[in-house]
């Protein structure tokens, strides 16, 4: 129930608020759980006085900072950055997680990779056995864009997962645009089995910005539960 899963978030974020230290360079996730995530940072950094610079991946989270008195940058005026916290649309028991669900995991993987370490903040209801159920995002290019379906359709097909569909993601009727300007198709799959050759494939075709498999990115998974404690995986 949607009253739990907020107080699991909230167990989560106040957990993660704990890993920043004072002078951090910080990334900061996209997402609800993300969200609740920058409002306990910024009681912490306006309680303890902490100077921090964050990057932000994506409009929405950057403004949110912005609003709360955080410092957000450009990521490549920050350089390297020493934690990234995000949310996650599924985690599996190695760490490997689905995101995207939100559109923003191209920018959330550019900022991932570009942290000495990443961790991931959610509820119960995103930890699984296997990677597959919350449908893949994957961000296209729109140039062509329909041809690039057949391309993945293929790829999809060589490793077992015929007839999976790609759908385009619509809001209102209309096809949902990243803050890239790019569009997004969701292959819902229900099981990844070989995630590492499905990126290989996806990542191989040219319209492909990119995929919402997060492979060995993540070290930290903190898991909230609804009693405020946490269970961290890694
Ligand atoms: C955004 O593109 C996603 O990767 C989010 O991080 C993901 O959808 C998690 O969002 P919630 O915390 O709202 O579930």
């Amino acid at each position: 129930d949607p009253a739990t899963i907020d107080l699991s978030k909230d167990a989560a974020a106040r957990a993660a608020v704990q890993l920043v230290e004072n002078g951090m360079k910080l990334g900061l996730g996209t997402g609800s759980t993300a969200k609740v995530f920058v409002d306990r940072l910024a009681e912490r950094v306006h309680a303890e006085g902490m100077d921090l610079r964050c990057a932000s991946t994506s409009k929405a989270t950057a403004d949110q900072a912005r609003n709360l008195g955080l410092v957000v940058m450009e990521l490549d005026d920050l350089g390297w950055l020493d934690l990234t916290i995000d949310g996650a649309d599924e985690v599996d028991p190695d760490l490997n997680l689905i995101k995207g669900g939100g559109a923003a995991h191209l920018r959330e993987k550019i900022v991932a990779t570009a942290s000495d370490r990443m961790v991931v903040v959610a509820d119960q209801g995103k930890v699984v056995d296997c990677l597959g159920k919350f449908k893949l995002p994957v961000e296209v290019i729109p140039f062509g864009w329909q041809s690039t379906r057949t391309h993945i359709e293929r790829v999809l097909e060589e490793l077992g997962m015929a007839e999976r569909p790609a759908i385009l993601r619509e809001r209102d009727g209309k096809p949902v645009l990243t803050d890239e300007s790019n569009l997004i198709l969701d292959l819902a799959l229900e099981q990844i089995h070989d995630a590492r050759a499905l990126a290989r494939g996806l990542s191989s075709i040219a319209g492909v910005v990119e995929h919402g498999l997060f492979l060995n990115i993540c070290s930290l998974a903190i898991i909230g539960c609804p009693d405020g404690s946490v269970v961290e995986l890694r």
